[in-house]
């Protein structure tokens, strides 16, 4: 099956909250997605299925000045392991180029292996520890950072 990347728009807002409950046990609510669809400073990318347009995962990059975050990055657990988390971070750091961040930075539970190595692969690189930074359950984050200049 075929995917493509497209900027999210508000249309995507309910697969978007579907998606969410299924990757994360502190899912984001709507004002959430529909906040960050709405600002100049946030990139919202999905990844939708070529065939009927249904959304297989997300990614989210804020910035500000020359600073950027990815604040987020979500792929349909039937859909793991096919490149589209890849796929997503690829279009992500792209634009971060053409915006010419500095560097892009990001949190992740010590424990998410997978994720871990998919921004490793990326060049990022962990820079520090939030102790107790997330809930459900409780456990730190690394952070990690892209140095792009
Ligand atoms: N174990 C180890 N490495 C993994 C992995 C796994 N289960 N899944 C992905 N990776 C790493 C690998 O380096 C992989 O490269 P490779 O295929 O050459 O080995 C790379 O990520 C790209 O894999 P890809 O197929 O694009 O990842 P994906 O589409 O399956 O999505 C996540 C990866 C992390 C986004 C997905 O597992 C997910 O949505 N998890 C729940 C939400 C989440 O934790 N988001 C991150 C919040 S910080």
């Amino acid at each position: 099956m075929g995917y493509t990347i497209i900027c999210a728009q508000e249309r995507h807002l309910d697969e978007l909250l579907e998606l969410d409950k299924q990757c994360f046990s502190v899912p984001w609510i709507r004002e959430q997605f529909l906040y960050c669809l709405d600002q100049a400073t946030i990139d919202c990318f999905a990844a939708v299925d070529e065939e009927d347009g249904a959304v297989l995962g997300y990614a989210i990059l804020g910035h500000v000045l020359d600073e950027g975050s990815l604040d987020n990055i979500a792929v349909a657990p039937s859909h793991r392991r096919e490149g589209i988390a890849a796929a997503l971070l690829d279009r992500a750091l792209r634009r971060a180029a053409e915006l010419s961040l500095a560097f892009v930075t990001l949190e992740v539970r010590q424990s998410n292996a997978p994720a871990i190595a998919l921004y490793g692969k990326f060049g990022f690189v962990p820079v520090g520890k939030r102790k107790g930074y997330y809930e459900k359950p409780r456990e730190d984050a690394v952070l990690m950072t892209l140095f792009l200049k």
